[in-house]
């Protein structure tokens, strides 16, 4: 060894790590070159009169990162290229650099160039009427994290389930629940546990659509659903919606085949038209006639404040030609990320096979949790509970609008879910209503992008569920302050 190596000997660092900063920091600044041979074991801890095993600890650790090699029979080398030089060159590149544009996609990949995450599109205001989330505050998590601690004591959640359609008491859960609740037909092998309705439709659109195939869309309808049928190469017959939901009536009149039909009934996204009992039986027929599937996304069905619930489309057929949607995002959390597919029989196999390959299974702890959070009748009881608030906040928004805006506003679906939506009567572009609201603090959010060609404009989504009732008011006082000078 031709350098000198200080070592401290009652220094509160060990005699081996000193070493190896030593030997590290000789490497990094040259003073050992690569491909340099290093002293043997024994050698060193003689010269520098400490045990050879602190040497040989040394030794392994930079053997480990890298700095060092053997090579059998003739001893111990510094590496030709150090793992500082690699984890320079390999460092991830910064938002600044462009976005390499020589990596070939596929199609799929391509057709997502444009596509925004619904989240840019959402306003971070001091009072958002964004739409989407529950009132995440009044979630009883302490009960949850009771649930969660508990199935942690065991370890057969770490593995794989057996089953990728999902946890057994889970699905026997929901399908009491369905049955019970939204008189859907159906026992728990045909429900998929998901990870949300997103995934649902996304396996749905992968597994029963070709590029090119028809599927009839709701207009105004929801902007995730339909991007995932667009991805697939769906061509889209937009469906206009009325004060009694989809119009049915329009279907009778397309000449070509439509292979899906995506509908939300019991609370029309954005609108809030419930469908009529004559439409749904109507599309029950249509669809049992020209062999099309019917998607139902029943997405915030437990709330509903005025009228008698209104059972699935789903129950009121065979139950042959509707796949049935349902999410936990709107009743308990969405980054809970579970919801179910209630299947025909005939599709459960491939539906597991492609659950199976898109992500093995939804995480099985959070199935198991909530399996025990409807058993023990937590569900129920937050429903309940979150019913009477929702209704408060509810009739608050409805009440502001009607006093401060008279009939210069027509409010549309307020008898149920977490939204309603409100057409103004207004000169005002949407762009510009958006953004006064948002210099006087409000975040609005318009229907506009829900359209499939475009709506007239002057409609906003208003979501109460996550805002207290003093913030809705103030809400609504804002933006009467500044739309009333601009001639509603
Ligand atoms: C119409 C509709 N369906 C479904 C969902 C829920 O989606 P997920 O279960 O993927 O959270 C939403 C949420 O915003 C919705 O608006």
């Amino acid at each position: 060894m031709e350098f000198a190596i200080a070592l401290t000997p009652h220094s509160s660092t060990s005699l081996h790590r000193q070493l190896y900063d030593a030997l590290r920091q000789a490497i990094l600044t040259g003073r050992l070159a690569p491909q340099q041979r290093l002293p043997s074991t024994r050698a060193l801890a003689k010269a520098l009169s400490i045990a050879r095993s602190t040497v040989t600890q040394s030794y392994e650790q930079l053997l480990s990162e890298g700095y060092l090699q053997t090579v059998v029979g003739s001893g111990t080398y510094v590496c030709d290229q150090l793992p500082d030089d690699l984890l320079r060159s390999q460092s991830v590149p910064t938002a600044s650099k462009p976005a390499p544009t020589s990596i070939q996609l596929s199609s799929y990949g391509a057709s997502l160039a444009d596509l925004a995450h619904p989240a840019t599109a959402e306003p971070a205001a001091e009072i958002s009427f964004r739409y989407g989330r529950p009132a995440l505050d009044q979630f009883p998590l302490e009960q949850w994290r009771k649930l969660l601690s508990l199935h942690c004591r065991h370890h057969d959640w770490l593995d794989y389930a057996a089953d990728p359609m999902g946890y057994g008491p889970l699905r026997s859960a929901i399908a009491h629940y369905l049955s019970q609740a939204r008189a859907v037909h159906c026992n728990p092998e045909q429900i998929l546990i998901t990870n949300g309705t997103q995934q649902a439709i996304y396996l749905t659109a992968r597994l029963l659509l070709e590029p090119g195939e028809r599927v009839a869309f709701e207009d105004p309808g929801y902007l995730s659903a339909r991007r995932i049928f667009e991805s697939q190469g769906a061509r889209l017959l937009p469906i206009t919606v009325d004060g009694a939901g989809f119009q049915v009536s329009h279907l009778e009149e397309v000449s070509e085949a439509v292979r899906l039909v995506y509908v939300t009934p019991s609370h029309q996204f954005p609108t809030g038209a419930v469908l009529s009992l004559a439409r749904r039986l109507a599309l029950l027929a249509w669809a049992e006639r020209t062999g099309s599937l019917i998607v139902e996304d029943d997405y915030d069905s437990e709330y509903r404040y005025e009228g008698r619930p209104i059972p699935a489309l789903q129950g009121l057929g065979l139950g042959q030609s509707v796949l049935y949607m349902g999410t936990f995002s709107k009743v308990l959390f969405p980054a809970l990320r579970i919801g179910y597919i209630v299947l025909p029989l005939a599709l459960v196999e491939v539906f597991s096979r492609a659950k199976w390959l898109a992500d093995r299974q939804t995480p099985a702890l959070e199935q198991a949790v909530l399996a025990d959070f409807i058993a023990e009748g937590h569900l129920e009881r937050h429903i309940r509970r979150m019913r009477s608030r929702y209704d408060q906040r509810r009739q608050t928004l409805v009440a502001a609008l009607k006093e401060v805006f008279c009939d210069r506003v027509t409010i549309l679906g307020e008898n149920a879910g977490l939204h309603l939506m409100v057409r103004f009567q207004t000169e005002l572009q949407d762009a510009e209503l958006i953004a006064r609201a948002a210099q006087a603090g409000v975040g609005l959010i318009s229907a506009q992008s829900h359209y499939l060609a475009g709506g007239e404009g002057h409609e906003f989504i208003f979501s109460y569920s996550e805002l207290s009732e003093e913030k809705i008011q103030t809400g609504i006082e804002r933006i009467a302050y500044f739309l009333k000078p601009a001639r509603l």
